[in-house]
């Protein structure tokens, strides 16, 4: 399945996506390009150094027209023979021009555990409200904020001591874990989709992974 990228900042979900294809770990996946709506990103020179093609996009070359906006990145990915679109770190809500083009082929990863915080800084949210586990979700995009249908999720502590950089920290953990098994499982064919629910080709249920639980604090504690 030919992947494209999107990404708006430093990169470091799409390099361990990347990593993971030089490792054989995500074998249906050819990754074709980035498409990058910042200037200067870092994700920009992770892309050279793994010798993908990118494309920059400059949102703020469009003065707000986000029709026109879409229209070009639809046509960079198109350029790039497009399927499976990855958004990572990419930090615009896309609207109907380019998920109309890709109907159930975008997905995204997002720093919480959805569907509770969904939108921006989610990490002062979390630690301001006081949730004690948090996490990372990898989901399909459908046009609301964060609200389409989920694909993997990882979760972790939150500590007494954390504050927003901790926590977003702890979680980028995560995210790189999860991502790059998302990613894999999508282009090898395995994720399916019942309604919103999205379902893993060859997991069935076992008693040994129902069990696995996540309490925090500790009941030790
Ligand atoms: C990641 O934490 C990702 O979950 C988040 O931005 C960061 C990008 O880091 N994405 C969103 O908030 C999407 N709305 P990265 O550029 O190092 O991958």
């Amino acid at each position: 399945m030919k992947v494209a990228c999107m990404c708006s900042g430093r990169g470091s979900n799409m390099k361990s996506i990347l990593e993971a294809k030089a490792a054989g770990r995500i074998p249906g996946a050819e990754f074709r390009g980035l498409i990058c709506d910042e200037e200067g990103a870092g994700a920009l020179e992770t892309a050279a150094a793994f010798g993908l093609p990118s494309v920059t996009v400059p949102f703020r070359d469009f003065k707000g027209d986000r029709p026109a906006f879409e229209g070009r990145v639809l046509e960079a990915l198109r350029g790039f023979g497009t399927e499976l679109v990855v958004l990572a770190g990419f930090q615009r809500v896309l609207g109907k021009t380019v998920l109309g083009a890709y109907p159930g082929k975008v997905m995204n990863i997002h720093p919480a555990l959805l569907p509770s915080f969904p939108g921006h800084q989610v990490w002062a949210k979390e630690t301001g409200y006081g949730v004690k586990i948090a996490g990372a979700t990898v989901h399909f995009v459908d046009e609301g904020v964060d609200s389409g249908p989920i694909i993997l999720q990882g979760a972790v502590p939150v500590l007494e001591t954390d504050g927003p950089d901790e926590l977003s920290a702890r979680i980028l953990a995560v995210e790189h874990r999860i991502f790059p098994v998302a990613v894999d499982w999508v282009t090898s064919g395995r994720v399916t989709l019942e309604g919103r629910v999205s379902r893993l080709k060859g997991f069935g249920p076992s008693e040994a992974q129902a069990e696995a639980v996540l309490i925090w604090p500790p009941l030790t504690a």
